[in-house]
């Protein structure tokens, strides 16, 4: 796992930005696992200054989102697939075929989970991009998550509801259920970027810097995997002794 300290959010978007900036002009045919959450925003930001600036193209750029909440219609302003539109698909040329964002059906849950996971069974992520929860959790993965997980339907812990209130009216309002890749599909990726700056991710931090592999903090299965950046700033690296 590589740690690059930056010294706040606007730098650790420029820097994980242009990995993956640097990653699509290499192959532009490339695979991206996509997340959601307010800590990409300022990479996707990056990325749609690159893509009018004419150094990227997303003509063949193909896209995996992590989840999705259950229970909310694709355009409703708090649904992933609406974030994604409006924070990058909407400002670079990427074609609608080429995007896939897990969707779970309420009345096939099942079905909508054994739907994604065979799309991703036929495909290799080149980098899969991820935020944390507070909770350690990646996607939507939650503690006591096994790490042989495939996509599935997850109840989110109170924790994670309360996190995400910030983008609803109430707390009534946030779906209880999402929709998630998981941890094991996750970790196919080839390379994976981690993204985690400011205050509220320094507990997240220390924990997943203390190297302890467990389930009860699911992004420590990260260091199981052979080709992981951390992208994190001071704030969030002030609970890390050097
Ligand atoms: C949500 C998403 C995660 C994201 C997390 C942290 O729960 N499902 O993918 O990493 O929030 O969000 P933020 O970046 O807003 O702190």
């Amino acid at each position: 796992m590589q740690i690059i300290k930056c010294k706040d959010y606007e730098e650790a978007s420029k820097v994980a930005g242009d990995i993956i900036s640097d990653a699509i002009q290499e192959k532009p045919d490339i695979v991206l696992g996509l997340a959601t959450g307010s800590s990409p925003i300022g990479i996707y930001q990056n990325l749609i200054e690159d893509y009018k600036n004419k150094k990227i193209s997303f003509e063949n750029v193909r896209t995996y989102n992590l989840d999705e909440y259950v229970g909310i219609d694709r355009d409703c302003p708090q649904s992933y697939y609406y974030f994604m539109n409006d924070h990058l698909f909407n400002h670079v040329n990427i074609k609608q075929e080429n995007v896939h964002i897990p969707y779970a059906t309420p009345k096939a849950l099942e079905e909508s989970c054994k739907k994604y996971s065979k799309e991703l069974d036929k495909t290799v992520v080149d980098i899969q991009l991820l935020g944390i929860g507070a909770n350690g959790h990646i996607g939507f993965n939650e503690p006591k998550t096994p790490f042989d997980q495939k996509t599935f339907i997850v109840q989110l812990t109170e924790k994670t509801r309360e996190d995400n209130k910030r983008f609803f009216n109430t707390l009534e309002e946030v779906p209880s259920k999402a929709i998630t890749m998981g941890i094991a599909e996750i970790m196919k990726a080839k390379k994976i970027v981690l993204i985690a700056t400011g205050k509220n991710k320094a507990e997240a931090m220390k924990r997943l810097l203390s190297k302890e592999v467990t389930t009860d903090f699911p992004a420590s299965a990260l260091h199981l995997h052979q080709d992981v950046i951390v992208v994190t700033d001071e704030e969030a690296l002030s609970l890390v002794n050097d």
